[in-house]
């Protein structure tokens, strides 16, 4: 069938057959069917969205568009952790060495950060000579002497989802739960792993800002991983604040270690112990995730999962005197402290803008070219639910250039406070 035959099925409403749909894409990736039809597709979808049916094949045909990571021989169960993205969240930082002590793997790639959230990669780029495995003969090699495989995002894995990735982004079509749910699960599907953890942020510096959209979009991520046989769990995380203390590179590596070592912020440290929990029920080890928890609670207070970073660090050619010295990464040449403009409770700590804070100081990108600089970044002293007395640091500048950008930055971190006169909860 022509390609305009298949954009004007899909305008109409009518459903595709798996031979349609897969030839239309497979067209797509060898160039046949242009970047202009394959956008009037993707708008027709993000109007009328995709049959179940449509949505596996779809799936399908992204995760057998490139090679697939198999890890032949490799014996550990295997947990993939995905997070949505969202501010300070350097989750598989300190989730990966924690799963590592009790036997578990973790097989899952990572990608840089764009935009107000950071990417995993950037993060340990913070380490001196670090490079992410990019071959899958060096992941298993490090899976089987750390418990960590984490490689970095190849031109040959899911390129479909990639070339669609780079169309939506110009097209308007990114928002769409069909075309979300396929473009992450497909990369999960491609990667073998026993267990997959979604973890869907909410909240201002989300994707998605509000429960019921972040439901939506679990339950169709794990219809489709129940559609290929997969264990999915899902975790739903609050990202109405930044998850911890740390925003930007080194600071949140910086935080990661100090977690494993139980001394890191109440919320980034529940985080991970409620995925480790559940990762150890997959695995079949407990049988509740509270027990689990109780587990990974435990093993932080006693400070050995930091050893398997260490040895992954080294095992991806980093300098682990960072890791085991983590002030190292304390090196923006200076700090300015923003204070509190008044008394009260912290009533709300936007995310968005303390990404965009960070982003400001160069932790982030704004373009893909852009150079990024590990050390600066934000360290938050107050969060929602806190009690400030007018003066009282709320938040520490980490900067290296003293510039407008940096009052830009400044102006933005203490206008994402919001105050109550009246007693705040703690988010949960
Ligand atoms: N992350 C992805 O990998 N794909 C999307 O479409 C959105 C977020």
């Amino acid at each position: 069938m022509r390609a305009v035959d298949i954009i004007a099925k899909k305008r109409d409403n009518i459903l595709l057959s798996d031979e349609e749909l897969k030839g239309f894409l497979e067209s797509y990736l060898s160039g046949e069917t242009t970047d202009y039809q394959m956008s009037a597709f993707l708008m027709a979808v993000y109007l009328n969205g995709l049959s179940e049916h449509e949505l596996k094949t779809l799936t399908q045909t992204m995760r057998d568009s490139g090679e697939l990571i198999e890890l032949n021989g490799v014996e550990r169960f295997l947990i993939d952790k995905h997070s949505t993205g969202g501010v300070g969240d350097k989750t598989s930082i300190a989730l990966a060495p924690l799963l590592s002590v009790f036997g578990i793997g973790t097989a899952k790639m990572s990608g840089k950060g764009l935009g107000h959230t950071g990417g995993t990669l950037d993060k340990f780029e913070a380490i001196p000579g670090f490079k992410f495995p990019s071959t899958e003969e060096d992941m298993v090699k490090t899976i089987e002497h750390t418990g960590i495989g984490i490689m970095g995002q190849t031109e040959n894995i899911v390129p479909l989802d990639k070339k669609l990735y780079a169309l939506r982004d110009v097209t308007a079509t990114v928002s769409s739960y069909p075309l979300i749910a396929s473009s992450i699960m497909s990369k999960k599907l491609a990667v073998r792993s026993d267990g997959i953890i979604l973890d869907v942020k909410v909240g201002d510096g989300a994707f998605m800002k509000n429960l019921a959209d972040a439901q939506k979009l679990a339950n169709i991520m794990r219809g489709i991983g129940e559609m290929f046989g997969r264990k999915v769990h899902i975790v739903l995380s609050g990202m109405e604040q930044p998850l911890g203390d740390g925003i930007g590179n080194g600071l949140e590596v910086y935080e990661a270690i100090e977690s494993l070592k139980g001394n890191g912020p109440k919320d980034f440290e529940r985080l991970i112990t409620t995925i480790t929990g559940i990762a150890l029920l997959q695995k079949g080890d407990v049988n509740s995730i509270e027990e689990g928890v109780k587990l990974a609670e435990e093993k932080l207070q006693t400070g050995e999962a930091v050893k398997a970073l260490r040895d992954f660090v080294e095992d991806c050619g980093g300098d682990p005197s960072f890791i085991e010295n983590p002030e190292k990464f304390l090196t923006a040449k200076y700090t300015l402290e923003v204070k509190a403009e008044q008394d009260g409770y912290i009533a709300s700590l936007m995310a968005e803008k303390v990404g965009n804070s960070a982003m400001l100081l160069g932790a982030g990108r704004e373009t893909k070219e852009d150079e990024i600089d590990h050390a600066v970044g934000i360290v938050l002293k107050k969060k929602v639910g806190d009690k400030v007395t007018k003066g009282d640091t709320l938040a520490v500048m980490h900067y290296n250039k003293k510039n407008q950008k940096l009052e830009d930055a400044i102006a933005l971190i203490s206008s994402a406070y919001g105050y109550s006169d009246t007693l705040v909860s703690t988010p949960e």
